[in-house]
C-alpha cells in the first residue's frame, strides 16, 4: 500500500509518499517540505492569514514534487491522507480541501489524520520501531502531551500542558531575549555558551500525582529576571517586547530556561513510565529536536526512542505513517464527512 500524505496545519506545506513495509512499519518514498519560516520570521511568529495564503500558492507544486521524487504516478497511489486537525483553521482548510478534491478527481480513498498522534507515529518510519502500548511525549509549538497509544490506535492523554506549549515557551522567551524566530533552535544554540545554574527558574508544581505541565509561570519568571537586569518596564507583563541584553546574559538565561523546561519534561516522562510501564517510549514533535532534552531523557530512560530531527518538525511523512495504520484498521472517511477541526482531540 502506498499513501500520498498532505500536511498544512501550521506554517509548513508538506506532501510525502509512504509505503507499507510491515504490520506497523512504513518507508518514506518522498518527503517534501515547503517551510514558511522565513516569511513569518519577519513578524516574530506565525501570522495565520499569511500562512493560509502561502499554502494555497505552493500546495499543488509540493504534491507534484512529492509524486515526482517518489517516482509515482496517480496509479501507484492507493489512498490520500491529510491532517484534519488540530492546527490553524485557515491552514488546515487548504490541505483538507485539496485532499478532498484530489480524492474525488482521482477516485482514491481518503484518510483524515490527527497531527498530534502523527508526531509519535513518525517513529514507525525508522529502524527503531516502537512496540504497543507505547508512551509518547509529544512536544511541539502548539502541544505538550504525554499519551499512551494502543495497537487499536486508541489514545489516553495522561498529562498535558495547562497553558503554554513547550515550543511556545521557547518561542516567547527567545523573542524576549531578542533572539530570532523560531525560538527553540535559537535558545538551544545560545544555551551552549551559557551557565544553566546562573538563574533559578521554577518549574511549576502541579501536585504529586499530576503528570500535567505548566510553562506560563516560567515565561513570566524569565520576563521578571530580564526586567530586573535591564531596569526596564519593571512590573510590566507584556512578554511581546524584546530586550537588548549582553550576549553572555542571553546565553545564561537561555541555558537556565532550557534546563527548567527539560527538568519538567524529564520528570513527568520518568513518572509516567514508572506508573504505566509502557513497552516503548517515543519522543517527537519540534521540541524533540532539542539536544539537551535528548541527552537528559536518554540518561534517565535509555529505552526512549527519539524521532530523528528531520521527522520531528512538521512533515507529511509522519501523517502518512499513521495513515498506513489507519488504513489497515479500515479508518477511511468520505469527502463529505471529512472536516478540518482546529481543536481536534480524537484520532
Ligand atoms: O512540531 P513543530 O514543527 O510544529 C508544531 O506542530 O507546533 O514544532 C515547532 C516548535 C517551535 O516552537 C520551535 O521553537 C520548537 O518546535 N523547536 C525547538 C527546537 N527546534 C524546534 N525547541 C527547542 N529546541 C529545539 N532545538
Ligand atoms: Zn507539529
Amino acid at each position: 500500500m502506498r499513501i500520498l500524505a498532505i500536511e498544512t496545519s501550521c506554517d509548513e506545506t508538506a506532501a510525502a509518499v509512504v509505503e507499507k513495509t510491515g504490520k506497523y512499519t512504513g518507508k518514506i518514498l518522498s518527503n517534501v517540505i515547503n517551510s514558511q519560516v522565513e516569511i513569518h520570521a519577519q513578524y516574530g511568529g506565525v501570522v495565520p492569514e499569511v500562512a493560509a495564503r502561502s499554502h494555497i500558492e505552493v500546495i499543488l507544486p509540493v504534491i507534484e514534487q512529492s509524486l515526482h521524487d517518489a517516482k509515482c504516478g496517480w496509479d501507484d497511489i492507493d489512498a490520500i491522507a491529510v491532517t484534519k486537525g488540530p492546527g490553524l483553521l485557515g491552514s488546515l482548510l487548504i490541505g483538507v480541501l485539496t485532499a478532498k478534491t484530489l480524492a474525488i478527481a482521482k477516485n482514491k480513498p481518503l484518510i483524515g489524520v490527527n497531527h498530534i498522534y502523527a508526531h509519535g507515529f513518525a517513529a514507525f518510519l525508522t529502524e527503531n520501531v516502537p512496540e504497543f502500548p507505547f508512551l509518547a511525549l509529544t512536544v511541539s509549538g502548539g502541544h505538550t502531551a504525554l499519551s499512551l497509544y494502543q495497537a487499536d490506535l486508541s489514545r489516553e492523554v495522561i498529562g498535558e500542558t495547562l497553558d503554554d506549549a513547550a515550543g511556545e515557551a521557547f518561542d516567547k522567551v527567545a523573542k524576549l531575549l531578542g533572539l530570532p524566530y523560531p525560538g527553540g533552535p535559537a535558545i538551544s544554540d545560545a544555551a551552549k555558551l551559557g551557565d544553566a545554574t546562573k538563574y533559578r527558574f521554577p518549574i511549576a508544581n502541579m501536585g504529586r500525582e499530576s503528570l500535567d505541565f505548566s510553562f506560563s509561570g516560567l515565561k513570566t519568571a524569565v520576563l521578571r529576571q530580564v526586567q530586573e537586569i535591564t531596569g526596564q518596564n519593571p512590573g510590566a507583563i507584556d512578554a511581546q517586547k524584546s530586550y537588548t541584553l549582553d550576549q553572555q546574559v542571553v546565553a545564561d538565561i537561555a541555558a537556565s530556561f532550557q534546563k527548567a523546561v527539560v527538568d519538567a519534561l524529564v520528570k513527568n516522562t520518568v513518572a509516567a513510565n514508572a506508573r504505566f510501564s509502557p513497552k516503548s517510549i517515543v519522543v517527537g514533535g519540534g521540541v524533540a529536536c532539542n539536544s539537551e532534552l535528548r541527552l537528559r531523557l536518554h540518561e534517565k530512560l535509555p529505552k526512549a526512542i527519539f524521532v530523528p530531527p528531520q521527522l520531528c518538525s512538521d512533515n507529511a511523512a509522519m501523517i502518512g505513517s499513521l495513515a498506513l495504520q489507519m488504513a489497515q484498521n479500515g479508518m477511511f472517511v468520505t469527502p463529505e464527512d471529512l472536516r478540518a477541526d482546529s481543536s481536534l482531540e480524537s484520532i
